[in-house]
């Protein structure tokens, strides 16, 4: 069974124009290696990092997160709701859970009814977390032919709504870095007025 540190794939974003690239951490968890949900993920990310060891610290350090869920019995699958649960021992980070962090969310079952159920649950869990769901979840229906035989995504459709899930997911982390950047030039400003420093 794929524990969910072993099916957590982590992965950084090329660098745009200079600057810094966003962390954008990838969490899956399915019942067997390389499933429909896994592959889909690794896709939707750019690069596989290497295993991450500390789930905690790659979430507690990610401007961006995706989730892709198998769809068990119509829900989040056991071992994704089981990482997420981990997310607890940032109840009190100063960005608690996943605050302000865009995610994006990606249910796969063996039929639209499991998958769309799925979307819905992963996207209810990530407003918990106080994350920011992406307007596009993506719903894969894997009873339809999505990978060649080396588990390749070979869906032009599902592949055309991951690209917009990843510019999505951008905009979205420009959107929360220039906010933070912001609150904390206004801290600093504020901090240096208390102290009477010359402007
Ligand atoms: C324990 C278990 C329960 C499942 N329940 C459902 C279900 O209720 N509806 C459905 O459409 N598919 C169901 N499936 C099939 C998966 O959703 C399907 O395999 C899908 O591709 C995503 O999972 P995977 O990435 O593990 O393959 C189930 C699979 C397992 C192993």
């Amino acid at each position: 069974m794929t524990d969910a540190t072993r099916s957590t794939a982590s992965a950084t974003f090329a660098s745009r124009s200079g600057q810094m690239a966003p962390l954008v951490v990838g969490l899956g968890g399915a019942v067997y290696p390389d499933s429909p949900a896994e592959r889909i993920l690794r896709h939707c990310l750019e690069a596989r990092a290497a295993r991450a060891g500390g789930l905690i610290e790659a979430l507690r350090a990610a401007d961006a997160v995706v989730i892709a869920s198998p769809s068990y019995h119509s829900g989040v699958s056991g071992m994704v709701k089981n990482a997420l649960d981990y997310l607890e021992d940032l109840r009190d980070d100063p960005r608690a859970y996943l605050d302000g962090r865009p995610l994006g969310c990606i249910a796969c079952g063996y039929g639209w009814q499991a998958a769309t159920a799925t979307l819905g649950q992963l996207r209810s869990i990530g407003y918990a977390l106080r994350a920011w769901p992406t307007p596009l979840g993506i719903a894969v229906n894997s009873a339809w032919p999505l990978l060649d035989g080396t588990g390749r995504l070979t869906d032009a459709d599902i592949a055309g709504q991951l690209d917009e899930l990843a510019r999505q997911l951008m905009i979205a982390t420009d959107v929360t870095a220039w906010n933070r950047r912001s609150r904390a030039d206004t801290a600093s400003r504020t901090d240096a007025a208390a102290r009477g420093d010359a402007t």
